[in-house]
């Protein structure tokens, strides 16, 4: 792992001489960027007039080299497996910030490997966990006194599995409870950072291509059935629609939000869907 900290731009200096010409520019990290919502939720930013910056992270390095390189300036990539706590420490300290991180988008995740309670390996699952929420804690830990000062926004992918008990998810869907807790504690400990969990629905990526190729087995006929039909009925989402609402929020979440779980589409966030 490299031990050099990266920086914005050409210069160390590129940092300051951006943030005076871009007032409306937002430092933000972004997790789980190199594919399906957090990928969408990269675009969107990058696009976004305000010139934002962004910390990408993801596992599949060609992806976040492609977006450093159309994007030379305003990108800073860290490649690397949220399984790994050393990497997920060294995220933030590696990087020049110049003192200001205004918001986190923690949306990598994974649904483990499917099994039903009575069958999963107990490292397995303590593996989803760390990978969706200890390195989440990891990350906050790191970024607090960064994201305290700026009165930054933390948005966490979360999942209706939070709330919605499927055969075969235990795992996934205790973690996914997990942050939505993270979020409300957060909300409750740190008065200055503004703290939500979004519910993206079900979406068109990977994921669910797992879902339907991979994990139908361990599941109960009715489970099956939901996630087979969302897809042939064309159901699933694109990943634009919550995407562009977790960005909105991670530039400009109210304060009254905090804490909250809420559902991508909720009528609480009309005015943050993309116009
Ligand atoms: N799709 C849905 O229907 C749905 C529904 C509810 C919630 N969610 C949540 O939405 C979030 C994004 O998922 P998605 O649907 O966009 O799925 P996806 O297309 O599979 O993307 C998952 C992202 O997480 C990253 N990731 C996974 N495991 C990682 C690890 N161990 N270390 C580092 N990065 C890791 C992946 O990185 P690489 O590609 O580089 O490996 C990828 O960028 C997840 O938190 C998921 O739980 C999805």
């Amino acid at each position: 792992m490299s031990t050099s900290i990266k920086h914005f731009g050409a210069s160390s200096d590129f940092l300051s001489k951006h943030r005076a010409q871009n007032p409306s520019s937002r430092t933000i990290l972004v997790t789980g960027a190199t594919a399906g919502i957090g990928l969408a939720i990269a675009k969107y930013l990058l696009r976004s007039e305000a010139k934002h910056l962004l910390v990408l992270a993801g596992r599949n390095n060609d992806v976040l080299i492609d977006l450093q390189t159309k994007n030379p300036d305003r990108v800073v990539t860290t490649a690397g497996d949220m399984s790994d706590l050393d990497y997920v420490k060294s995220i933030i300290s590696g990087l020049q910030l110049a003192g200001k991180l205004d918001g986190m988008i923690l949306n990598h995740g994974t649904l483990g490997s499917c099994q039903r309670i009575g069958g999963v390996e107990a490292e397995d699952w303590e593996k989803t966990f760390r990978i969706n929420v200890t390195s989440l804690v990891v990350l906050i830990q790191s970024s607090l006194p960064l994201l305290r000062s700026a009165q930054g926004k933390v948005v966490f992918t979360s999942s209706g599995a939070a709330v919605t008990a499927y055969t075969s998810w235990g795992a996934y869907g205790a973690t996914k409870a997990a942050v939505n807790h993270l979020a409300m504690t957060l909300k409750n400990e740190e008065p200055e950072v503004t703290s939500l969990s979004i519910r993206p629905g079900v979406v068109d990526t990977a994921m669910q291509d797992d879902i339907r190729n991979k994990y139908l087995g361990n599941m109960d006929e009715k489970d099956q059935q939901k996630f087979i039909s969302a897809k042939k009925d064309g159901k699933l989402l694109p990943a634009e629609k919550p995407g562009h609402v977790i960005a909105e929020l991670a530039v400009r979440a109210a304060k009254e939000l905090s804490g909250q779980f809420l559902s991508w589409d909720d009528p609480k966030l009309a005015d943050y869907q993309a116009k």
